[in-house]
């Protein structure tokens, strides 16, 4: 289940962030600019701000009555109407389509809601989990980003995948 973040799951959210601290950054970029509950705090209201203007959005991905990891929309560009979708996991809740799940969710926010002509999905070239989720959902692989974003102490490449709104209706 995806439901909007709220402030109220700062605490939550920062405890499952911390005791995945070192496995999450091996591929997401904030982990040591989220020390503390506060940081989670700020991130909400930034999220919350997106939403309301209307150029992004973060779900939380709920299982049981748990949090299992966040994803949504980093960037909405109204104008060109793309979407740009990023996620992660907790580690334990890796392995059974629970991301794959949450991208098909999306998808249909982002096309029958909101109206975008496309969603991208940008994953570093070595980041097999995630470049298997777009794989797996269809998306089409439209080209490298180089040094696309610098990673505590070295630059990752980005594949960029994309699908559009016409290959959703279709697939
Ligand atoms: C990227 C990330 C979300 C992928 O998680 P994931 O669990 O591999 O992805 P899904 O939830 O879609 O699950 C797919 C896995 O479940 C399996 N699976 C089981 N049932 C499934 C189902 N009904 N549908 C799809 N997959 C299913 C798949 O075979 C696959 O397992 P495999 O990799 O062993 O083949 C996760 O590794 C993560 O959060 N990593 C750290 C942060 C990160 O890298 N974020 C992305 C930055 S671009």
């Amino acid at each position: 289940m995806l439901k909007l973040i709220e402030k109220d799951d700062a605490d939550e959210l920062f405890a499952l962030v911390d005791r995945n601290r070192t496995y999450l950054r091996e591929w997401l970029p904030w982990l040591d600019m989220t020390n503390e509950v506060k940081d989670v705090e700020v991130f909400i209201e930034r999220s919350l701000k997106q939403h309301e203007e209307g150029v992004g959005q973060a779900h939380l991905i709920i299982e049981g009555n748990e949090i299992r990891g966040v994803c949504g929309f980093n960037k909405i560009d109204k104008t060109n109407r793309s979407a740009f979708i990023g996620y992660w996991l907790s580690a334990d809740a890796q392995g059974r389509g629970l991301m794959t799940k949450a991208c098909r969710e999306l998808e249909r926010i982002a096309f029958e809601e909101l109206d975008m002509n496309k969603v991208e999905i940008h994953a570093a070239e070595g980041n097999k989990p995630s470049r298997a989720v777009a794989e797996r959902l269809g998306y089409q692989e439209t080209g490298r980003s180089l040094d696309a974003e610098w990673l505590y102490d070295h630059f990752v490449s980005f594949v960029l995948y994309c699908k559009r709104q016409s290959d959703w209706r279709t697939l």
